[in-house]
């Protein structure tokens, strides 16, 4: 078989099985077994595809068949135009997290270039952590998350983008291992309701981890804690962005309310228009 009659029985596998965006799916995971970018693909559509290879797509194609996801089948996905290092320790970054990088960016920007220190928590990847450090180069990084396995992955993706020296990792519950002052907290924790994780998509709820998904009975337990938490290490002038799901917007402005009385508290919003990230900017 040739590039373009395996691409072509890939894409209609994908299809069959209810796979949204087949082609393009067939195209990565075409491509990632030729060692091949989706460009260099289609410059070779004629070539032969060894005996070698269609085994691999035919180990690869029913993992994908099964939903397991395609970052965690390629092994990467990229965020913020980095390509970032995933395995299923860690939930596959999304782009709804880049609003709350857009809003850290904005601020970090109008501080001044005096050296900042953030904390990431709950990294996963290091998805937020390293793009901070790498647009950042003053700034200091620190990636909390309580899972060994993730912290491993959000290493490698610093050492992978030549920030390691300026990222500290740290094994703990929260900020509890923090000991400040911090500038900037940021955090996309799991905010989703115990009682909505069955509802979710097989990719989701079968494939990612549960730890990096449960929010507990209203998806705020682990949001509320932060907040309780963050008073004793941000310094005054320091900002708090935690990602939210937009359905918690009433509910998360009064805990961080409650948490932070003479805050300036605001819902910024991401490029679809929902209510994404809590900001709370603390009085100087
Ligand atoms: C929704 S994922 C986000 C990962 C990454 N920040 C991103 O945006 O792609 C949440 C992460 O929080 C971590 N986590 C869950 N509970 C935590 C806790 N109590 N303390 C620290 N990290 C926690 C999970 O292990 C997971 O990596």
């Amino acid at each position: 078989m040739n590039v373009a009659e395996v691409l072509a029985t890939v894409a209609s596998t994908l299809d069959v099985h209810g796979i949204p965006d087949h082609r393009l799916e067939a195209e990565l995971l075409v491509g990632y077994v030729l060692g091949v970018s989706r460009a260099r693909l289609y410059a070779s559509l004629d070539e032969a595809v060894t005996d070698k290879q269609l085994q691999a797509l035919d180990e690869l194609v029913p993992l994908r068949v099964e939903r397991r996801p395609l970052a965690y089948l390629l092994g990467h996905r990229e965020f913020y135009s980095l390509d970032l290092l995933v395995s299923p320790a860690v939930m596959v970054p999304r782009p709804e997290t880049e609003t709350l990088v857009d809003r850290a960016l904005q601020w970090a920007q109008a501080q001044g270039g005096r050296p900042l220190v953030v904390a990431d928590v709950g990294t996963g990847s290091g998805a937020i952590a390293v793009t901070i450090a790498l647009r950042f180069p003053s700034a200091r990084v620190l990636a909390v998350d309580v899972s060994l396995q993730a912290l491993s992955v959000a290493i490698a993706n610093a050492r992978r983008h030549g920030v390691a020296q300026r990222v500290s990792f740290v094994a703990g519950d929260l900020l509890e291992a923090v000991v400040g002052p911090l500038d900037l907290v940021l955090a996309n924790l799991p905010y989703i309701p115990d009682a909505d994780l069955d509802d979710l998509q097989a990719e989701v709820r079968v494939y990612e981890p549960r730890i990096a998904l449960a929010g507990g009975r209203d998806g705020l337990d682990i949001i509320r804690r932060l907040l309780a938490q963050a008073g004793r290490v941000v310094r005054p002038g320091g900002l708090l962005l935690l990602e939210i799901s937009p359905v918690q917007r009433e509910a998360v402005l009064q805990e961080a309310a409650g948490a932070f009385p003479g805050a300036q508290i605001e819902l910024v919003k991401d490029l679809g228009g929902w209510e994404r990230v809590l900001a709370v900017q603390l009085s100087s």
